[in-house]
């Protein structure tokens, strides 16, 4: 395929974002080249969008972290022309352009064959995820697979109680209801979006709460326990409210920060109940582990997605980009090149 001189990208500036055209001459270097199908907006890329210098530490920059599409040149022998890919990396749309663009060059170490499914003789696990289910999952979806796994591995059992998911109808928090609902666990989730109660049930909580249920005032080292366990997306007192309101030995994992960065608590919810925070970061997930998770979730955690992704083109994404920097998106917004 003979590339153009220029495509098109939404560029983060100094003074702002918007969609331009952006020259291959101007990409970073990489052994691939990917044209783009889908990307995905990510609350992390709203940041870049608006020039925030935590995460994106170069500008002008194309911000986007999820990108999938087709190799249309290689130097690296793992990746062939025609092959369909996904690209990630902890770099990727923070220090090195990134995927809201048409065209992406990247090492071909952040390039990843399409998950795979199973051989088995079931239909839902014996195929690859298309570009657009791999996409809709993509880092958020990604991340909450992450979060119920540590839940798993610390025993907690859909027995043992009530699990509760912040944020919950945020990229992230959307996947972590469906997914602990798929292995059975009781899914309490918190939302700031009455509107979206009846979704959330439909994709599996089994009661919603409102947000300030989950943000205690009171100051008390320790509340009432309830939760077995949680996945908290948005940080700060929503944070500590869980952790001071979690069961004995219960497991908390964190990923967001949408509430605040601060986490304002007393260490007795560890010493006195024995609670476990797990962190969660996506981007620090090496090559062979990003394969098998990624291979759990086209296999026994594959899931029906319909009716939680937006499509929305380049030229309506910076609209998309104000309503998720607003907290006002429910689901996943995809992005079709
Ligand atoms: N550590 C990692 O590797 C990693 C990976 C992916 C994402 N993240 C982080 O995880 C968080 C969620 O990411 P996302 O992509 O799911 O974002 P998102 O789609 O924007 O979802 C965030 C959700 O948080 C809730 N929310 C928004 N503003 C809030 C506020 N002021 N107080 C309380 N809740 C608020 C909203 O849900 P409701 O209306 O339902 O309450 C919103 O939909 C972000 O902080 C992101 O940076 C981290």
């Amino acid at each position: 395929m003979s590339l153009p001189e220029k495509f098109r990208a939404l560029v983060a500036t100094e003074s702002g974002f918007g969609i331009e055209e952006f020259g291959f001459v101007d990409l970073d270097l990489g052994d691939v080249i990917v044209k783009v199908k889908y990307s995905a907006l990510n609350f992390k890329d709203s940041l870049a969008a608006n020039g925030n210098r935590g995460v994106a530490t170069k500008l002008p920059l194309i911000p986007g972290i999820d990108a999938v599409g087709e190799v249309v040149e290689s130097s690296d022998f793992r990746h062939s022309i025609g092959q369909q890919v996904l690209v990630g990396h902890a770099d990727f749309g923070t220090a090195h352009h990134g995927a809201m663009a048409e065209f992406v060059r990247v090492p071909g170490d952040w390039v990843y064959a399409l998950p795979q499914g199973s051989r088995g003789s079931s239909e839902i696990t014996s195929k690859s995820l298309d570009l657009k289910t791999t996409v809709t999952w993509g880092t958020a979806g990604f991340t909450a697979a992450q979060s119920v796994e540590k839940i798993v591995e610390h025993g907690i059992k859909p027995d043992t109680g009530e699990v509760l998911v912040t944020g919950a109808t945020g990229g992230v928090g959307i996947f972590a209801v469906k997914l602990l609902a798929k292995l059975g666990y009781k899914v309490v989730a918190s939302t700031g979006k009455t509107e979206r109660h009846g979704w959330l049930v439909e994709n599996g909580a089994s009661e919603i709460l409102t947000r300030q249920d989950i943000s205690d005032m009171s100051g008390k080292p320790l509340l009432k326990s309830r939760w077995a366990a949680a996945v908290d997306t948005v940080g700060g007192n929503t944070l500590a409210t869980v952790l001071r309101s979690t069961q004995p030995y219960g497991c908390v994992t964190a990923c967001g920060l949408v509430a605040g960065n601060e986490l304002p608590i007393t260490v007795y919810p560890f010493i006195l109940r024995g609670i476990t925070l797990c962190g969660i970061s996506s981007a620090l997930v090496d090559r062979d582990s990003r394969i098998g998770l990624w291979g759990k979730i086209a296999q026994q955690w594959n899931m029906d997605l319909s009716g939680i992704a937006t499509e929305v083109t380049l030229d309506e994404l910076p609209d998309a980009i104000a309503q998720i920097t607003n907290g006002n998106i429910a689901g996943r917004t995809i992005v079709k090149m």
